[in-house]
C-alpha cells in the first residue's frame, strides 16, 4: 500500500548543508497524466546537487544563482534534489499501462522542453526544476523511466550509471564528432563523467588517454584507458602525451577540469598540425579545476580549434545509453552508499573528500537500506 506521507530530504534555500532538512511528513506525490510513481531504491549524487544548493552557477556579476535556461528560475524551495534515480514502479497515472507496475528502471534525468529527440537547448532536470530522488517516492514521466532488469546490476550500481554522468559524456563525444580510431584526452578521468567517457570511447572505437592521479591508474586502465597521465606535473604534459601516442597529436579533448589546464590540453592537439587529419576539437562540460581559463584566441582561430560547450544531452542519446546498459556494454563505477537520513554526511564527504576516490556515491532511503545500501555501505568513512 502506498502511504500518504514519506521521508525526504528537502532543500530549503541556497546555502550550506544546513539548508537540507530531513522530514518524515512530506506528501507522497500522485502520478499525473503519463507519469509513473516510483518507490526509490537508490539515487546517485552529482556535483550539481552541491552547485544548485550553493548557487554556484555564477553570473558575470558573481551573484548566487542557479541556471535559468528558459528565462525563469526553475529551482524553487523547498525542493527534493537527486537526479539519477533507480527504483520500482508502484503506481501509474492516466494513460500509462498498468502492466508496468513492478518494473525496475533508471530515469533519464532531463526535463525536456520539447519533444525533439535530437537537441536539448534548455537543459533542466529532476532534482532541480522538479522534485528528484532524495526521497522514498517520486513521480516521473513514464517515457523517461527506462526498464532495466539486468540481474547482475544491483540498484545502487544502476544508479551509478545515471544519465547526468553518462549522457553528458556521450554528448561531449558526439558534439566533437569523435570517430573510431581517434585519440581522445579525458581530464577528470576518475569522476562520474570521466569514467563514463573512457568506456564510451572504447564502445565507439576511439582511444582514451586519461588524466588523473597515479593511484587511480589501475582502475582506469581496467576500464579501458590506453594510458593514464599524472595530472600533478602539467609542465611536461605535452611531452608525456607525445611519448604515449607515438608523437601523434590528440584528436579531441574531453575537458571536465578547465582552469589553467585547458590551454595545455589545446597544446596536446596542435603541436604538429601536419600530422592531423581533422580539426582539433575540445568539448567542455565541467570546470572542477577553475571556472576561468586564459585562452589565446589567436591560437584558437589560427589552429582552427573547435570548442563545444556541453550540458546534458538528447533523448536519442539517453535511449542509446540505456540500450548499452541493457546489453552489458557499460560498467558501473560505484564508490559507495550512504543512507538518505545521512545525506548531510554524504554531502560533506563529497565536497571535502579531496579526490581520493573513483566513481559515484549513491544515496539509499533508510527503509531500503538493508537490501540496496548495506552491501555498498560507506559507513566508516
Ligand atoms: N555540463 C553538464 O551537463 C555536466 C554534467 C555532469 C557533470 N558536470 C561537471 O563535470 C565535472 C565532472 O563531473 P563528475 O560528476 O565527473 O565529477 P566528480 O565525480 O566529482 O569527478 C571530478 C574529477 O575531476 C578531477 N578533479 C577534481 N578537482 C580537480 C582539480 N582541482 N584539478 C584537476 N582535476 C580535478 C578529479 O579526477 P582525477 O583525480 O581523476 O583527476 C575528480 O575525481 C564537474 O565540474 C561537474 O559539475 C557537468
Amino acid at each position: 500500500m502506498i502511504p500518504d506521507t514519506m521521508k525526504a530530504m528537502l532543500l530549503t534555500g541556497h546555502g550550506g548543508i544546513d539548508k537540507l532538512e530531513y522530514r518524515d511528513d512530506v506528501a507522497v506525490p500522485r502520478p499525473g497524466l503519463g507519469e509513473v510513481l516510483v518507490q526509490v531504491t537508490a539515487t546517485a549524487k552529482n556535483n550539481t546537487d552541491r552547485k544548485a544548493r550553493e548557487g554556484l552557477y555564477p553570473t558575470r556579476k558573481g551573484e548566487v544563482a542557479s541556471f535559468r535556461m528558459g528565462g525563469n528560475p526553475t529551482l524553487t524551495f523547498p525542493r527534493i534534489q537527486g537526479a539519477d534515480i533507480v527504483g520500482r514502479i508502484v503506481a501509474v497515472g492516466e494513460g500509462v499501462d498498468e502492466r508496468r507496475i513492478g518494473e525496475r528502471g533508471l530515469l533519464d534525468f532531463n526535463i525536456y522542453a520539447s519533444a525533439r529527440r535530437d537537441i536539448n537547448l534548455t537543459p533542466d532536470y529532476y532534482g532541480h526544476g522538479a522534485d528528484g530522488g532524495f526521497a522514498e517516492y517520486v513521480a516521473l514521466p513514464s517515457d523517461q523511466f527506462h526498464h532495466v532488469d539486468n540481474s547482475d546490476l544491483a540498484d545502487a550500481e544502476l544508479a551509478a550509471m545515471g544519465m547526468c554522468s553518462y549522457q553528458t559524456a556521450l554528448h561531449m563525444l558526439t558534439s566533437a564528432c569523435v570517430t573510431a580510431g581517434e585519440r581522445v584526452l579525458v581530464s577528470g578521468a576518475s569522476g562520474g563523467v570521466g569514467t563514463a567517457l573512457i568506456q564510451l570511447c572504447r564502445i565507439m572505437g576511439a582511444i582514451p588517454y586519461a588524466l588523473s592521479k597515479p593511484e587511480k591508474a589501475d582502475v582506469l586502465l581496467d576500464l579501458g584507458a590506453e594510458a593514464v597521465l599524472d595530472r600533478s606535473d602539467m609542465d611536461s604534459f605535452v611531452e608525456r602525451i607525445r611519448a604515449e601516442t607515438g608523437d601523434r597529436p590528440i584528436d579531441a579533448v574531453m575537458d571536465l577540469v578547465g582552469g589553467d589546464m585547458t590551454d595545455i590540453f589545446i597544446d596536446s592537439m596542435i603541436f604538429d598540425m601536419n600530422a592531423r587529419e581533422t580539426y582539433p576539437r575540445l568539448s567542455i562540460a565541467g570546470a572542477s579545476g577553475g571556472n576561468i581559463s586564459e585562452i589565446l584566441w589567436t591560437r584558437i582561430y589560427l589552429y582552427q580549434v573547435q570548442i563545444f560547450g556541453v550540458s546534458h544531452g538528447t533523448r536519442e542519446e539517453a535511449e542509446q545509453l540505456i540500450e548499452w546498459i541493457r546489453e552489458g556494454q557499460l560498467r558501473p563505477v560505484l564508490h559507495g552508499a550512504f543512507r538518505l537520513s545521512d545525506l548531510h554526511r554524504a554531502e560533506d564527504y563529497f565536497v571535502n573528500r579531496g579526490s581520493n576516490y573513483l566513481g559515484k556515491i549513491v544515496i539509499v532511503p533508510d527503509s531500503q537500506w538493508d537490501e540496496h545500501g548495506q552491501p555498498f555501505a560507506l559507513e566508516n568513512v
